[in-house]
């Protein structure tokens, strides 16, 4: 329990309640995939987070005392209107620019809270007409997510919710080292990160996939500093060292060479300069 509160601490400070989470599977990748390469390849969607609310702050918390003398765990799920509407237009933003397609997952069914946030992201939908809004329970957004993930655009979801789903998304591109991550706050203003922890299995051994947090640099430029031309170079370097069939051990498969980490970033280097 002690690196996750720093970082909601992070979070919840700078105000970084949008967070985008694409999962994109690079077409040399089909094989890394543990689902059949017609189910993934072409993979493009994009998972919206809301990352300040939730059950995740939700006050009240902790591990209580019952009359009985049994001890209860206990966490609160809240979600404020405003906070709701928020995340829900920074998403039909978002959506406006893909393929207008937004998917607002919820559990409507059983949980009241999330019952409001379907209420109120039907309500911000008005103001949309042009992106196709649909709603889902995240028991069947997580089947769907493994059957037939192409079916989404944009997802919009509770921290949760977001965080589990966006997780099960990374294993459909091969690798949770593939994927990078923006946190932003009203402003565009944004902590840029992959979605991957401190891998601390595997830590000090040169093999981590550097891949995720390149592309994070380049969503950092996408998305702040509003600079397409410079982050899609990053994204073709990353894309060339693909082509050049470098790959580390996540991602590795026969035929292609196996790499090291720091060897990865290299390769992405050689090619943002031999396009340069
Ligand atoms: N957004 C975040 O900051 C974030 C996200 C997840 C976990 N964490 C933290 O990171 C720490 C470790 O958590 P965890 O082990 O559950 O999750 P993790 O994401 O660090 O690792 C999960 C698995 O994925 C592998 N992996 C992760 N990144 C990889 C990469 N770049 N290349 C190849 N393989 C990679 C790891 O080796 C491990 O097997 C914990 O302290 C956790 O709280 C932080």
């Amino acid at each position: 329990m002690l690196f996750q509160p720093y970082l909601f601490l992070l979070r919840s400070t700078l105000n970084l309640f949008s967070n985008l989470r694409p999962a994109i599977l690079y077409p040399q990748l089909a094989d890394a995939s543990t689902l059949k390469p017609e189910i993934v390849s072409g993979l493009d969607l994009m998972i919206v987070r809301e990352l300040t609310g939730g059950i995740y702050f939700g006050q009240p918390r902790g591990v209580r005392v019952l009359e009985n003398g049994e001890r209860q765990g206990f966490n609160t799920a809240t979600y404020t209107e405003s906070e709701i509407r928020r995340i829900a237009h920074s998403a039909f933003k978002i959506a406006q620019k893909r393929n207008k397609k937004l998917c607002s997952v919820d559990k409507a069914n059983v949980l009241e809270c999330t019952e409001f946030w379907r209420e109120i992201v039907t309500e911000v939908g008005k103001e949309y007409p042009d992106v196709a809004l649909s709603h889902m329970y995240v028991d069947n957004a997580a089947m769907q997510l493994v059957r037939a993930p192409k079916q989404f655009d944009v997802i919009l979801t509770s921290n949760l919710f977001g965080d589990v789903l966006s997780d099960c998304a990374s294993m459909l591109t091969g690798s949770i080292g593939m994927l990078p991550s923006a946190s932003l706050n009203e402003t565009g203003k944004g902590m840029y990160e992959p979605i991957h922890g401190s891998a601390p299995d595997i830590a000090g051994k040169n093999i981590a996939n550097p891949l995720a947090t390149i592309l994070s640099a380049a969503m950092m430029l996408r998305y702040t500093f509003n600079n397409e031309v410079a982050a899609a170079r990053i994204e073709q370097a990353v894309n060339d060292a693909l082509d050049a069939n470098v790959r580390t051990v996540d991602i590795y498969s026969e035929g292609m060479t196996k790499v090291s980490c720091s060897e990865m970033g290299d390769a992405v280097v050689t090619a943002l300069k031999n396009r340069s």
